[in-house]
């Protein structure tokens, strides 16, 4: 018997995993199974999968169920599918803010949490997974092959998972912030258009990575490379070395403080479920 996949939840995230399962052929029409708050949203998928008027219908069916809804709404969908999970079924919550100890306080089963980045829209993925103490090996290759669909999957402890988003769920909106202001202020020096200075940043950005990863080449062994002594480059690198760590320190310092917060917040939403 093929696995069966249901997806609760068809907003940004869940909607991706249906494309990407349905593109890539990972999950057939007849083995998907998709519930959302506004059916409305959902009754466009009809010849391309299940399409539940609730959400007991795909935990009742899938062996994995997806929960891609916001940390907010969780721990009510929890309550209304607990009892119709099936007794083997992964469970996998797409939020990193819930931390297995509350979701098991409802739920008992083998739980999974996935955090994929907005680079699996192109396959780029590298999707962070952990696991509780009652999932197998099997699940784990199970839903690796699965997400695997749309890039790498990296399994990581519970407690390394929020430097784990930081470094590739966050890190696209960070690496976008930061050239958005190399590109600003070379504007301000050139008459090349702004997408041309764009193209050609993020050229750079992909062959830089490439290059680094192909030749297995340090930052360092880059800067070597670009940055003679006493030459242009260098004038550069030693403004990015002596100004930019403060501002590094900052972005991690304010957003793992929000991420704690964030995670304080989902405890006190699931007290009392005991
Ligand atoms: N966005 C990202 O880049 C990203 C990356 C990694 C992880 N995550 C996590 O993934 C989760 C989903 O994020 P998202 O960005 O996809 O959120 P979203 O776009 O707001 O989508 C949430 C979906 O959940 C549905 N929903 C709410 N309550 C429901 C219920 N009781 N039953 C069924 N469906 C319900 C909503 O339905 P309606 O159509 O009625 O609103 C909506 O379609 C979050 O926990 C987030 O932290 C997000």
């Amino acid at each position: 018997m093929d696995r069966k996949i249901g997806i609760i939840g068809y907003g940004s995230m869940g909607r991706m995993l249906v494309e990407k399962f349905l593109e890539s052929k990972s999950v057939s029409t007849e083995n998907l199974l998709v519930a959302n708050r506004t059916l409305e949203k959902i009754v466009h998928l009809k010849d391309k999968c299940t399409v539940c008027e609730s959400n007991r219908e795909p935990a009742k069916e899938a062996n994995i169920v997806f929960l891609c809804v916001r940390p907010g709404d969780m721990k009510d969908i929890l309550l209304e599918i607990k009892d119709c999970l099936k007794e083997d079924s992964l469970l996998v919550s797409l939020n990193g803010s819930i931390m297995f100890e509350q979701i098991e306080q409802i739920y008992k089963g083998k739980i999974a949490k996935a955090i994929p980045s907005v680079t699996a829209e192109v396959n780029q993925s590298q999707t962070l997974v952990c696991y509780n103490e009652r999932v197998t090996e099997a699940d784990k290759e199970c839903l690796s092959g699965l997400l695997s669909c749309m890039g790498t999957v990296i399994e990581l402890p519970e407690q390394e998972m929020g430097m784990g988003s930081e470094l590739v769920s966050c890190m696209p909106g960070f690496i976008a912030a930061i050239f958005q202001e190399l590109c600003a202020s070379a504007k301000k020096h050139t008459s090349l258009s702004e997408s041309q200075i764009a193209r050609m940043v993020l050229h750079t950005m992909v062959g830089t990575g490439t290059l680094m990863l192909e030749k297995e080449y340090s930052f360092e062994d880059v800067i070597a490379r670009v940055a003679t002594k006493g030459g242009i480059t260098e004038e550069g690198t030693k403004v990015i070395h002596e100004q930019f760590p403060k501002v590094a320190d900052e972005v991690f310092e304010k957003t793992l403080e929000k991420r704690r917060q964030t995670t304080i917040k989902a405890k006190e939403s699931f007290e009392g479920t005991r």
